[in-house]
């Protein structure tokens, strides 16, 4: 085995057309940070690298839609999305952009590169152009039926609903997304990464030379190879993007997945002057974190593309996750479907932890996974509460209640206290081999079976008992729940840095180094520990309400959004319509009908009389925002009886498809009584 001197750790470009949600996290951002920082714990040389994915169709088509420009809209996501990264303590050495002059330079001297190689070759084809729009349909810019499965908003590129790869012709009856006219063939030329001339390397490389990789990972790959390579385009005919470094090649930019990988090393190169050690050196271990979805791009297209060119190093371990799903439902961005990084941030202040915690214990390691809102509050609840925030409090509040906040001396060690100790080596080597394995779960677990075995130290030894009677044996009890304590601060910090640094400020110590986890000199005798504060809240079910109500209302507007307006009715002549009489009237009173969800009673002046109406609103309004209001109601609708009320007269409400219903105020008020027609 090849001695390794350093780490070079990639998370995948994040596209900046959105911000990054609960998906991106689980799955790429927080497992290549819990790696990142546990490296650093053990002083490794490690450089970590990210940055936005600034090109490609779905920024321009976002644009497009929003009538601003693709520099507009990569500037605006690309500071959201940094920003929330460190907001979360995501702590990327550099977080760049592909937009980037370095990164321009890189990715045309790469192409370059591989062109005067002769490592491509060139072809001219037809394709698909959109004569309304003047411009050729690539990728996302073409839809229709996915020739696999049937689904009709299949893109050029891939089939969202069953994940197939596709190419614009697979598409059957295809149209432009731009105007929705039917696209023309056009003859165009490009150029081509043959990918089949690396097959034999790359089954070698991977099928016989990576068997350790993920499951998951290693059986996409090797489906990939066994179809056989194909040739793949590596230019576009779109105008973002960064032009084909060639004479001859205006209105041709480079594929955005030739450009984005390359952006790892352009990072690089902006974070350091040494960055050729880190991609050129045998001795760098480099690890991609990724999405299932990137997985063939990572592993057969990018080192395609380095061994090629020549020079560079390939990567050690591709740990792809799979998919994190919201409550049952695939995460979708443009169904507002997600839990947005940025809005969580603001929604739960104090919380960074929390969330890096849930997302890491469920992580989609080995399949997809899913996140709801009430297993984030039993996880915070009966885990960060009732687990580690226990013991850490309970330990810091007992040294401060009997010694005055003195590390109390470690008199004689019983057997127990022995067997507790000796379980410190084995926990700590068990989180190792978990993290170096990319196990970030069990490895989550093990760090927490710290404070799982402090926990049942202290309920077991009962010091709060005994002090009384025996004040030495306490001090001991405490001495060891204080070093356990410490061990625990350095081990979690990889998944929780915040509640890290929490714990080594309250034992006002400096942070224990790796190497020394588990040890019992950690904290000295004598040593005035801090002020202990609580480390994590209870959080209540109103909290909770608050992000279902959110994705519920999401979710009403997708289906108000999907489901087609209702057809016209057949038509009627005017005196059908003059047979309503319809006043505006003014709502004097309300309150809910007993034992039913759906009812309010409602005492309205219609001019005539005041009279009650039984209304089914009561999910959409609460019967105080309704007193006062002025509405239409049909008067001379006949009476009717509803849970023994007469309900003389109907509210006249807008319903949307959802059915969600909706008051109609007039501009101005009027008189009661007046006449609506
Ligand atoms: N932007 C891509 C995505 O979100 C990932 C690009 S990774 C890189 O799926 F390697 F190309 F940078
Ligand atoms: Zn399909």
């Amino acid at each position: 085995m090849k001695e390794i001197k350093r780490y070079l750790v990639t998370s995948a470009l994040p596209y900046a057309n959105g911000p990054v949600h609960i998906g991106h996290l689980a799955g790429v951002y927080v497992p290549s940070d819990i790696y990142v920082r546990y490296l650093r714990l053990r002083g490794r040389d490690v450089i970590w690298v990210c940055g936005s994915d600034e090109h490609g169709v779905p920024i321009t088509i976002k644009a497009r839609n929003e009538g601003v420009s693709p520099q507009d809209v990569v500037d605006k996501y690309h500071a959201l999305i940094k920003d929330s990264f460190r907001r979360l303590g995501i702590s990327f050495d550099i977080y760049s952009r592909t937009t980037s002059p370095v990164h321009y330079r890189t990715a045309s001297d790469f192409f370059r590169t591989l062109y005067e190689k002769g490592e491509f070759t060139e072809a001219t084809s037809m394709q698909y152009y959109d004569c309304e729009a003047e411009t050729f349909l690539a990728d996302r810019y073409i839809m229709g039926t996915c020739p696999h499965c049937g689904y009709d908003r299949a893109y050029g590129d891939q089939c969202e609903k069953c994940g197939s790869t596709l190419n614009p012709t697979d598409l059957i009856e295809p149209h432009s997304t731009i105007t929705g006219s039917v696209p023309v063939m056009r003859e165009t030329r490009h150029w081509y990464l043959p990918l089949d001339k690396h097959e034999a390397f790359l089954r070698q490389w991977i099928l016989e030379g990576h068997k350790e990789w993920k499951t998951n990972v290693y059986g996409q790959c090797k489906s990939w190879l066994d179809l056989g390579l194909q040739p793949r385009a590596v230019s576009r005919d779109l105008s973002w993007g960064i032009p084909v470094p060639l004479e001859g090649a205006e209105g041709k930019v480079l594929y955005v997945w030739f450009d984005a990988p390359i952006g790892y090393i352009s990072a690089t190169k902006e974070l350091t002057p040494d960055w050729e050690k880190y991609w050129k050196d045998e001795g760098t271990k480099m690890v991609h974190f990724i999405g299932k979805d990137n997985i063939v791009f990572h592993c057969i297209v990018f080192p395609a593309m380095l061994r090629a060119h020549g020079g560079y190093i390939l990567p050690d371990n591709v740990p792809a996750n799979e998919f994190l799903n919201l409550e049952g439902d695939k995460i979708s961005t443009s169904r507002n479907w997600a839990v947005w990084l940025n809005e969580y941030l603001d929604d739960m202040p104090g919380k960074e932890d929390v969330l890096r915690y849930v997302l890491c214990a469920n992580a989609p390691e080995t399949k997809d996974n899913d996140f709801t809102w009430k297993d984030f509050q039993a996880r915070n609840n009966n885990e960060l509460v009732a687990v580690l925030g226990n013991f850490v409090n309970r330990a810091l509040v007992l040294t401060g209640k009997y010694f005055e906040g003195r590390v109390p001396a470690c008199g004689e060690l019983t057997d127990y206290d022995r067997r507790t100790l000796a379980e410190l080596p084995e926990i700590k080597k068990a989180l190792e081999n978990d993290i170096e394995n990319y196990r970030f779960r069990e490895a989550l677990k093990e760090a927490m079976n710290f404070a799982r075995l402090g926990n049942k130290y202290l309920a077991d030894t009962e010091p709060w008992k005994i002090f009384k009677t025996d004040p030495g044996r306490v001090a001991t009890v405490l001495n060891v729940a204080l070093q356990i304590t410490a061990t625990l601060a350095t081990a979690i910090e990889p998944f929780m840095p915040f509640t890290s640094e929490k714990i080594v400020r309250m034992l006002g110590i400096a942070r224990p180094r790796w190497d020394d986890l588990g040890r019992t000199d950690l904290l000295e005798v004598g040593h005035v520990i801090g002020t202990p504060e609580l480390l994590f809240e209870k959080i209540d079910d109103d909290l909770i309400e608050i992000q279902l109500r959110k994705l519920a209302d999401a979710k009403a507007a997708n289906l108000a959004r999907e489901t087609p307006v209702e057809p016209q009715k057949e038509t009627i002549v005017f005196d059908d319509f003059q047979k309503m009489d319809i006043r505006m009237s003014k709502i004097l009173a309300a309150e809910r009908v007993p034992k039913t969800k759906k009812l309010l009673k409602l005492t309205v002046d219609t001019g005539i009389d005041k009279r009650e109406i039984v209304s089914g609103i009561a999910e959409y309004y609460a019967p105080e925002d309704l007193i006062g209001r002025q509405v239409p109601v049909l008067v001379n609708l006949a009476p009717r009886e509803l849970k023994g009320i007469v309900s003389r007269g109907m509210i006249l409400m807008a319903a949307d498809a959802a059915g969600k219903l909706i008051l109609l105020n007039p501009a101005d008020e009027t008189t009661n009584g007046a006449v609506v027609g």
